[in-house]
């Protein structure tokens, strides 16, 4: 049975209201005003809220705002006094489904709630349908500019066989989109093949990608075949191309340039027909003018550019992402949602390791929350001022038992063995003059001559 909430201050609204909604079969719930509809819808979540505008201790457009912030999908109908359609305009532009304007009478009711558990439905399937044909999960969660801008790229790209370099710094989604842009084109039925550039050493990185003939150096005891024999017809996804050496480099150039390229120790020359994708957390084109990657191959890589921002300049994706990764996490049966202010506080945060660090701060909450409601106390102590952010990620306070002290002798001997020793530059890591941390040093028995 369908679960409606609803919230208004006069009891004969109240009484008309649940009457109506029971006797057309929903289970119906009322409270008199808006704090504790919040309340109740925190507790357990509803399928509907029928929430009046003007209510005592807290309006219905808060409660609204508040809702959203928990459950985006919420059905919510507002009920407005005659002659506030400014204020319906407002709550519909805040996320309500639709509104009531008062005095209604009881079909209009019934018609406006059946209407929206109808929309609810259609949407639940097309999300159904989404989630199976893109069950190979590349789905690109968030609707800020920059990321509509992303989807735009995407979609454009995919039908063309041009060569897309995607830059971001680490955890923005490059593996995500370039699997997209794969699903999106023509060669979907073909092979997507991936390689790590940065995994392997220049000889072997040669020969995974373009394969080696038997006895090609030793240890070659059988012919092997490249990534890029293997993704005939498909896509090659070239991740970390950054870290590519200058000679890969070269052979590189030449098959984008020919599309022909012989094996390690081969004569004959092989033709492929491979869309590439590359990625990379570096300024490719800095890295480029600096000398440390070929500007040819540069330009032949970035022919179609796609940039993602990192997350801290896209705060409005956060809670869709955040929402997404605990959906995710339901098909594991942890069926948990966000307490007040969880999302508040996340969207603060400046995620140094973008979307795969909120996945995993998400993922961590929702097993260190013992209840259903996912509060602010699992939170790490999250710091948003960048300098913060600059020395750590994330401060959490320690285990229990460990003292403070313990703590900044830990903190002391970490500084002198991530500088080697180095008294100055230990000290100033720690934002201590050096008579600070020295005086320290010997506070903790530490020996100031550490390493040397
Ligand atoms: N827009 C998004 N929607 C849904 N999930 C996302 C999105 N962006 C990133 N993710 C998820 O965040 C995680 C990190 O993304 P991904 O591996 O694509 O990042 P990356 O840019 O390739 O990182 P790295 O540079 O460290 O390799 C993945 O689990 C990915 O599914
Ligand atoms: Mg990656």
């Amino acid at each position: 049975m369908r679960r409606v909430l609803i919230a208004d201050d006069e009891a004969n609204m109240r009484w008309v209201l649940e009457r109506a909604l029971s006797k057309a079969g929903y289970d119906v719930e009322t409270v008199e005003n808006g704090q504790l509809a919040l309340k109740r819808a925190l507790a357990e979540r509803p399928d509907l809220v029928l929430l009046d505008l003007k209510m005592p201790k807290m309006d219905g457009l808060s409660v609204l705002r508040a809702l959203k912030e928990h459950y985006l999908d919420l059905m919510i109908v507002m009920m407005t006094a005659h002659g506030s359609t400014a204020t319906a305009v407002e709550a519909i532009k805040a996320g309500a489904h639709d509104y009531l304007m008062k005095p209604f009478d009881i079909e209009e009711l019934l018609i406006t709630v059946s209407k929206a558990f109808e929309v609810e439905s259609l949407r639940e399937q097309v999300n159904y349908l989404k989630g199976e044909s893109q069950s190979d999960g590349w789905q690109l969660v968030g609707n800020s500019d920059a990321m509509q801008a992303v989807k735009h790229l995407v979609e454009r790209v995919s039908h063309t066989p041009a060569t897309v370099l995607i830059q971001g710094e680490s955890g923005t989604g490059k593996e995500l989109v370039a699997h997209a842009i794969h699903t999106l084109s023509s060669r979907v039925n073909g092979p997507y093949i991936r390689v790590n550039c940065a995994a392997l050493t220049e000889n072997l990185l040669e020969s995974e990608l373009f394969g080696h003939e038997k006895g090609a150096f030793t240890g070659a005891h059988a012919r092997k075949t490249g990534r890029f024999e293997l993704a005939d017809g498909g896509s090659l996804f070239l991740d970390e191309i950054g870290e590519l050496s200058f000679n890969v480099q070269a052979k590189l150039l030449r098959v984008l340039q020919e599309r022909t390229f012989e094996r390690v120790g081969g004569e004959k020359t092989i033709k492929v027909d491979v869309r590439i994708i590359a990625a990379t957390n570096r300024d490719l084109l800095k890295e480029a003018q600096e000398g440390r990657f070929r500007e040819d191959l540069y330009y032949r890589l970035s022919v179609f550019p796609i940039s993602i921002p990192p997350l801290r300049e896209r705060r409005e994706d956060i809670p869709s992402l955040a929402e997404h990764f605990l959906k995710n996490l339901r098909t594991y049966g942890q069926n948990k949602t966000f307490g007040p202010g969880v999302i508040d506080q996340l969207t603060r945060y400046d995620w140094p390791g973008n979307v795969r660090e909120l996945e995993n701060v998400v993922e961590r909450l929702v097993i260190i929350s013992q209840a259903a409601v996912i509060g602010t106390d699992g939170l790490p102590v999250f710091k948003t001022s960048s300098k913060e952010v600059e020395v750590s990620g994330a401060f959490v306070l320690p285990p229990e038992g460990v003292s403070l002290e313990e703590l900044e002798k830990s903190f002391l001997q970490q500084a002198m063995e991530q500088t080697g020793g180095n008294q100055s530059q230990a000290a100033k890591r720690l934002g201590l003059s050096r008579h600070a941390f020295l005086y320290r040093l010997e506070k903790y028995g530490i020996d100031p001559h550490w390493g040397i």
